[in-house]
């Protein structure tokens, strides 16, 4: 996979490889946390990743190989998973336990195996790619903070409801119990639905859902507890929590979902009472104060907010890449004509030419309707280019075309956003509301 006349090949990983990164990966993570010891948890969630996964195979990882040793120096893991975006399919790399050996560090070796990877996705057709990390140190890949999945109000556990709700305290008769595998079809039909729906979602098959449930070996730091909300023996949502208490005695939750809008308020009642529990097991168990329940959810989230009141948290940025934004705006094409249509919007000219600063998009239009999107190359000037109608810098377009942040937020933040004409600026902000992100990300 690598040319280059050095020390270092850039290489897929390969099921051999399982211990070798698992004790690469536990000595370069969390170290902190560790006081330089081996983590037993990434160890773990390593050897999961590479050895029965239902979404991950070998060759996802990519590694850097002393050719001295033949050995695994370096290696990160991009995890392919497909998530919808207001119903419309996205195929995401979230790329995952980055990390060099510390004798092995000052080589590049990060910024080599995200070029493989990015050159891997590109041919494959993924347009996008994610990571959580070190603040500033991704932006230097290309990447830029797009996207951002939590910031719901830490509740106090003194603030959670009764642990055994009844009707007269705002349940409705709904109660929250551990999950089985055989709910595993239940909550992948959930997911459809919520994936149809106008939220960034990572929906899950049934055969995930059965991994999360009963897949994973128990150190592996990646587990969560799910849990289901039941109506009587009707499934009717899910709620995914830590399974243990955080070293601040936070119990976090990652994903909560309803099959039935409706059922969110007496839902949310029962899921906060059901958290309270677990987090006094967690307590007993652990020997260590249940301090809150941090939710890693959008503020906007309806376990967020008809929760109890609680401490708010400024949001964690996710880093975000396209190496083809052409790809990206061709996926959302059936999502931008449905916007355009609901706002009873046509476009006179044939085509529409968004120019990101080197690479451009052609929207095509017939009659009005958007047909076609294709990639040209930008314009040597796109801010005095006559043919172009806005030039949006990759990383504001990313912002757009998430939904992180709405056109009049990126013209304020991004003085070489430029649009043509007010007829663009009203269009392009039609096709860009913002978007609420319900996205736990598989790994
Ligand atoms: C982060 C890490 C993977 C980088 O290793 P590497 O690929 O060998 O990177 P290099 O040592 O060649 O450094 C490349 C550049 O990144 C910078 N850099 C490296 N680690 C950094 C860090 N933690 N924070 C900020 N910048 C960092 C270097 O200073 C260097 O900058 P320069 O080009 O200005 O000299 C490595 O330090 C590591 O394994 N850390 C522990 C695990 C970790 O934190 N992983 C990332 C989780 S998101």
């Amino acid at each position: 996979m690598t040319g280059e006349d050095d020390r270092y090949v850039i290489r897929s990983g390969r099921a051999c490889d399982a211990a070798e990164l698992a004790r690469l990966q536990a000595s370069v993570q969390l170290q902190a946390v560790t006081g330089g010891q081996p983590h037993p948890g990434i160890a773990a969630w390593v050897g999961d990743l590479l050895g029965g996964h239902p979404s991950v195979v070998p060759d996802d990882f990519l590694v850097a190989e002393d050719s001295v040793t033949g050995r695994p120096v370096a290696s990160l893991v991009g995890l392919r998973q497909d998530w919808h975006l207001a119903g419309v399919r996205l195929p995401v790399a979230q790329i995952e336990l980055v990390g060099t050996a510390p004798q092995h560090r000052g080589n590049r070796l990060t910024e080599r195996l995200f070029a493989a990877l990015h050159q891997r996705n590109a041919v494959d057709g993924v347009p996008v790619q994610i990571v959580e990390g070190i603040p500033y140190f991704y932006r230097r890949l290309g990447y830029e903070y797009a996207l951002a999945n939590d910031g719901a109000p830490t509740m106090p556990a003194t603030a959670l409801p009764a642990a055994e709700p009844d009707r007269s305290n705002g349940t409705g008769g709904l109660t929250v119990r551990p999950a089985a595998v055989a709910d595993a079809d239940e909550l992948a039909e959930i997911d459809q639905r919520v994936a149809d729906g106008n939220a960034l979602v990572c929906p899950r098959d049934a055969a995930v859902w059965r991994y999360e449930i009963a897949g994973r070996r128990p150190a592996d730091i990646a587990r969560r507890e799910v849990a289901v909300l039941v109506h009587g023996t009707d499934v009717r949502g899910y709620l995914v929590h830590g399974a243990r208490l955080s070293a601040a005695g936070e119990l976090i939750v990652v994903a909560a979902a309803c099959r039935r809008p409706a059922d969110w308020p007496q839902a949310a009642t029962a899921m906060h009472a059901h958290l309270g529990q677990v987090g006094q097991q967690y307590e007993a168990s652990a020997g260590q104060p249940f301090a809150a329940v941090r939710p890693l959810l959008d503020p906007e989230h309806p376990l967020a907010r008809l929760g109890p009141p609680g401490a708010s948290r400024r949001p964690r940025g996710w880093y975000v890449r396209t190496g083809d934004p052409a790809n990206l705006l061709a996926r959302l094409q059936p999502l931008l004509r449905a916007r355009w249509h609901a706002a009873d919007l046509r476009w006179p000219e044939p085509a529409l030419t968004i120019d990101t600063y080197g690479r451009a998009a052609r929207l095509e239009f017939t009659d009005g309707d958007l047909t076609a999107v294709t990639a040209i190359h930008g314009a040597a000037s796109p801010s005095t280019d006559p043919q172009t109608h806005a030039a949006i810098p990759p990383g504001a377009l990313l912002q757009l075309a998430l939904g992180h942040r709405t056109l009049p937020e990126v013209l304020d933040i991004w003085p070489d956003c430029l649009l043509r004409d007010r007829l663009t600026e009203h269009l392009l902000t039609t096709a860009f509301p913002r978007v609420p992100v319900w996205v736990w990300p598989r790994n």
